[in-house]
């Protein structure tokens, strides 16, 4: 019925019409005109973008939303663009509002922020991460959106690059695997409406060059379909509504002007059904900044032919109504290629059910979202806190503790431990205060009554509070940003807090370090404190997760989704580094804390690995059998990672790359066999000695499971 509405609609549509339905409105370019500010907007802007120029959608970017920033006033916000389009509209046709609700519903003061996804990543907990979508999702709906650009499915091996705290980490089957997980709970999620979920940004957009943001990326074949492909597919095979474009160039093409990445791959070769939208001004991109298009209609005509549906085009309505109108004047673009797109979007509307519901109730929205879901987002955050150093036992904090001082510019800063896309772009406004905890707040709460906590007011206090106290806690970090401002040629931790490390550890008395950042940085003279956690950007909820591990409320169970590297030098850091002839794989990697380290509060064996058959055909799946032991004495969730190695073969082949995980709880002392699956898709590879020489193959030959220090061989023919 969907597909005969569909065609019923677009059959009653003019050219103009469906040439609308394929543009994205900035919300800010109606306030522009409109001064929105929880009233109305003022008829001329509405007119012109939804009547003159039938917009199809309106976003929010990040931070731009009602000028009191409570979920009813964006609720009043969003009900109000709906009524004017399902009013005005010839046809009635509802627009479709999309926001980035990449953590927790971030673009609303008082909703509950969870960590971002690099701090999800780490917690290798698909179930976690699809509550914490639909968790999303649910404030989201309540709010009158119908549509979440995330998740973020990128894999991100350059550490300079400043969204790399957007995205999963580095590895293609933890990032696909959790990507999907957040895709499912997004679109799942039993909320005021029904959300879309957008995998962004295809492909390859975590591969900036240089680093730097947005930089054209040269990847071999080989590696865009071994390592960068396959998250994306994970998640769409999840059945996600809508990809993202990604901004730039890969191999001297723009993406968004690529009909190889946008029709042969994602069409042909993952069967993608639903909506492709372009990111910001990228359509115009294609003219102004990449010059493959000499002007707008050829840009649009180029994006449009490669597989684009809709363009984020978000203050330039009329430009993008009349440039596809010349673009088919000019025989550029076809009116079928055309149907084609708004049919998808059209079918998306549908599917959400926006033509029967397009509002919601705005005096539900603040108790739907104010407060809701800080329990999962305190879980959350515990599970992404990543124990990397307990020299002596250090932690839990010992219940005979007397003075604990805690030190650092990021021990008390709401706003820090967020990062960027919360409430604004590039993180909480300045004047904004986030609620939640802090980490001294959380340590404050936690310390047991006969414990006093000592804040430091300044890097001089701290060392002098430190010479009595049983425990220093020195919270350091790197400063929330987002887009274009957050790469760094240096991810290190400053001098001054080097400094102020270095200063505490030479007390003699034990101390934690706790790092708040998007990214591991390097420590230099801060490494080497009996404690290290990495905390990442754990949200509102972080402080007191940060608690929770210190004192011991929590087993830590996080481990690294991102190689810790000793040296700037070293980036980009990855574990799946490929034999060298003057080097071993220990001497290309050589870091800091490694991929898939974590410590825990408890002691894990794994005693055996084994495969159900020690043959397999090539597109059989392979079946094992992890034996895990809590050898320790207290309960605990442990990860089960299996890698594969292949002792010969034909392409280089990593000495380690994860092929199926798992997380499981034990108790105590106990035992537990996990079952783990290796489909054919994980061993694949793009075989020949010509870079790009075909579709990816799983090659015959030997594979060695390891899980701990066991393997097990499973000889594929
Ligand atoms: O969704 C984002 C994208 O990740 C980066 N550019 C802006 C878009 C909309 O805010």
């Amino acid at each position: 019925p969907v597909d005969l509405r569909v065609k019923d609609l677009l059959h009653r549509m003019t050219l103009d019409e469906k040439i609308g339905q394929m543009d994205q409105i900035s919300v800010v370019r109606m306030q522009g005109d409109c001064q929105w500010s929880g009233g109305a907007f003022t008829e001329a802007c509405l007119k012109n973008v939804i009547v003159d120029n039938h917009a199809g959608s309106i976003l929010s970017g990040g931070g731009a939303g009602p000028a009191v920033n409570t979920p009813g006033n964006w609720a009043a916000m969003v009900n109000t663009v709906q009524k004017y389009a399902v009013d005005n509209s010839r046809l009635h046709i509802p627009v479709i509002y999309g926001v980035d609700a990449v953590h927790g519903h971030n673009n609303v003061l008082g909703a509950t922020i969870f960590p971002q996804e690099i701090g999800m990543g780490s917690t290798w907990d698909p179930s976690l991460v699809e509550d914490s979508g639909a968790a999303t999702a649910r404030a989201v709906a309540a709010t009158g959106i119908d549509w979440n650009f995330a998740p973020v499915t990128d894999i991100a091996r350059d550490q300079r690059w400043g969204r790399y705290y957007e995205t999963f980490g580095e590895d293609p089957l933890l990032a696909g695997t959790l990507a999907a997980a957040a895709v499912t709970g997004i679109q799942g999620a039993d909320g005021a409406k029904n959300v879309a979920a957008t995998v962004k940004h295809f492909a390859g957009y975590g591969e900036p060059g240089n680093g730097h943001d947005r930089v054209p990326g040269d990847v071999s074949i080989r590696y865009l379909q071994d390592t960068l492909l396959p998250s994306y597919k994970q998640a769409i095979d999840a059945g996600a509504k809508s990809v993202m474009v990604n901004s730039a160039a890969v191999n001297g093409i723009p993406a968004t002007g690529s009909h190889y990445l946008l029709t042969d791959v994602l069409r042909k070769q993952f069967g993608f059904q639903g909506v492709v939208v372009s990111d910001w001004q990228d359509v115009r991109a294609l003219q102004t900044s990449y010059h493959v298009a000499a002007d707008y209609p050829e840009a649009i005509a180029k994006a449009v032919n490669a597989g684009l549906d809709m363009a984020m085009e978000p203050y330039d309505a009329q430009g993008f109504t009349d440039g596809l109108k010349a673009a088919v004047q000019r025989h550029l673009v076809s009116v079928s290629r055309i149907d084609q797109s708004v049919s998808r979007i059209l079918k998306m509307k549908f599917q959400l059910g926006l033509f029967e519901h397009p509002y919601v109730d705005a005096s539900k929205a603040d108790s739907r979202v104010l407060g809701a879901d800080t329990a999962l987002a305190r879980r959350a955050s515990d599970e992404s806190q990543v124990l990397l150093r307990n020299d002596g036992g250090v932690l839990p904090v010992s219940s005979s503790a007397k003075k604990i001082v805690v030190a650092g510019s990021y021990a008390d800063d709401i706003n820090d431990q967020v990062g960027g896309w919360t409430v604004g772009w590039q993180g909480v406004p300045d004047g904004v205060a986030l609620p939640g905890t802090t980490v001294l707040q959380g340590i404050e709460k936690a310390a047991p009554s006969g414990t006093r906590v000592v804040p430091a007011k300044t890097a001089e206090d701290a060392v002098t509070q430190a010479q009595d106290a049983d425990l220093t806690v020195v919270v350091v970090g790197e400063k929330a940003a987002a887009e274009g401002t957050a790469d760094s040629p240096r991810p290190e931790l400053s001098a001054d807090q080097q400094a102020l490390v270095k200063s505490l550890k030479a007390t003699g008395k034990p101390v934690v370090t706790v790092v708040i950042a998007g990214r591991p940085l390097v420590l230099g003279d801060a490494d080497g404190t009996q404690g290290l956690l990495m905390s990442w950007l754990p949200g509102s909820e972080g402080g007191n997760a940060v608690a929770d591990v210190l004192f011991g409320k929590v087993n830590p169970s996080g481990r690294l989704n991102a190689s810790w590297p000793k040296d700037i030098g070293d980036e980009p850091l990855y574990y799946q580094q490929l034999p060298g002839t003057n080097a071993g794989p220990e001497s290309t990697y050589d870091a800091a804390y490694p991929f898939g380290a974590g410590l825990s509060y408890t002691t894990y064996d794994f005693a055996s690995i084994s495969a159900r058959s020690a043959t397999a055909g090539t597109r059989d799946t392979i079946h094992l059998k992890v034996h895990v032991s809590d050898t320790g004495d207290r309960a605990g969730d442990v990860v089960v990672p299996v890698y594969v190695s292949q002792p010969v073969s034909d392409v280089l082949s990593p000495s380690r790359k994860l092929v199926a995980f798992a997380k499981v709880h034990l108790a105590a002392g106990q035992s537990r066999t996990v079952t783990l699956d290796v489909p054919p898709s994980r061993l694949a590879v793009t075989p020949g000695d010509v870079d790009g020489a075909g579709r990816q193959q799983v090659a015959r030959g030997d594979y060695v499971f390891t899980a701990g220090t066991h393997t097990a061989t499973v000889t594929v023919r």
